[in-house]
C-alpha cells in the first residue's frame, strides 16, 4: 500500500529542495517581500465543488467542508496570511473544516504561527488534521505538531476515524499518515464505519486513491500536489502525483477524490498556472439531485 516508512528523499531532490529554498529565500527580500506576499494572497481563490455521494441519510445533504492543505507556514506564509484565510472560510461558515497536511514547512514550531488563526475557526461539527510529508521533514515524531494543534481544538485523525452525525444521519470521518514519509493505515482509519455511511478520507498524498477505492472509500481530499504549482502550457517541473492526480475532481471505482492545489507555496514564492486554493466541498446525495425518473 504505502512506499514505506523512511521513504527518503534522494540526494539530488534533497539538493534541489535546498537550492531552490536559497534561490526563494533570496528573491523573498525587502519590498520583493511586500509584492510577493501581496501577490499570493491576492490570487488565491475559493473553489466550490458539489460533490454527490451514493451512500448516506438525507440529512448529509448540504453539508460543506472547508477543504485546507499546504499552507506551508513559515514558508512564504506567515500568522497574518493565516489570519486572512481563517477570515475567509469563517465567512464561509462550513460545518467542518479539514486540515490535509503540509501545515507546517521545514521546523514543528512553525505549528504554533497557525494559533491565532484557528481560534477563529469554530465550525459546527469540528476541526480535523492529517499530516503530510512536510512535518516529517520537520521532525521524525512530529508530536510538537500534534500537541499545538490538539491544543488549539483540531482533531488529529492518524490512521483512525470517527462519527459525524447531522441531521439525524452521520459519516465516517477518518484520516491516514502520510502515504511517501509515514505509514498509513486504512484498514484501521475504516475501522468502525458502518455500511449505510459514507466514508471521507483525508490523506495528504492523493496516490493513496487506488488503494482508498478499493476499500470502499466514498470521497477522498487530499493535497500535495500544489496543482502543479508552476504550470507552464500544462507542464509542471513538480510531478507530485504518480498517478495524474494533480488538481480537482476525479471518480474510480464508484469512490471520489479531490485534489487541493493548496493554500501556500514551497520552494519557490511562486505560483503560476496554478492559484492556491480554499476548497469548499459541499456533499449531496446522488439520487435526490436527479429526482423522481
Ligand atoms: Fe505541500
Amino acid at each position: 500500500m504505502a512506499d514505506g516508512r523512511g521513504h527518503s528523499r534522494s540526494a539530488l531532490e534533497v539538493a534541489l529542495e535546498r537550492a531552490l529554498a536559497a534561490l526563494g529565500r533570496g528573491l523573498y527580500r525587502g519590498f520583493a517581500r511586500r509584492a510577493i506576499a501581496s501577490r499570493l494572497a491576492g490570487t488565491r481563490e475559493i473553489s466550490r465543488t458539489r460533490i454527490e455521494l451514493a451512500r448516506g441519510a438525507p440529512g448529509l445533504a448540504g453539508l460543506r467542508i472547508a477543504f485546507l492543505s499546504d499552507l506551508h507556514a513559515g514558508n512564504y506564509f506567515g500568522e497574518d496570511d493565516w489570519l486572512a484565510v481563517c477570515e475567509r472560510v469563517a465567512r464561509e461558515a462550513p460545518d467542518l473544516v479539514c486540515l490535509g497536511g503540509d501545515l507546517i514547512n521545514l521546523f514543528e514550531h512553525e505549528t504554533h504561527l497557525l494559533r491565532k488563526g484557528l481560534a477563529l475557526l469554530e465550525p459546527p461539527l469540528g476541526r480535523f488534521a492529517v499530516p503530510g510529508n512536510h512535518e516529517y521533514h520537520a521532525a521524525e515524531e512530529p508530536q510538537l505538531w500534534r500537541s499545538v494543534l490538539e491544543d488549539c481544538g483540531v482533531e488529529v485523525l492518524w490512521n483512525r476515524g470517527l462519527r459525524i452525525g447531522r441531521g439525524g444521519a452521520s459519516l465516517w470521518l477518518c484520516g491516514v499518515d502520510d502515504l511517501r514519509r509515514g505509514e498509513p493505515d486504512l484498514a484501521q482509519a475504516l475501522d468502525g464505519a458502518a455500511d449505510h455511511e459514507p466514508r471521507v478520507l483525508l490523506s495528504h498524498n492523493p496516490d493513496l486513491f487506488i488503494d482508498a477505492a478499493r476499500a470502499g472509500v466514498d470521497l477522498q481530499l487530499s493535497g500535495h500536489t500544489h496543482g502543479g504549482q508552476i504550470v507552464f502550457r500544462g507542464y509542471t517541473p513538480l510531478r507530485h502525483s504518480r498517478f495524474g492526480f494533480w488538481a480537482g475532481h476525479y471518480r474510480r471505482e464508484g469512490a471520489q477524490l479531490y485534489v487541493g492545489r493548496g493554500v501556500g507555496t514551497t520552494a519557490l514564492p511562486l505560483r503560476i498556472g496554478a492559484p492556491a486554493e480554499i476548497a469548499i466541498i459541499e456533499l449531496r446525495r446522488e439520487q435526490a439531485e436527479r429526482g423522481p425518473s
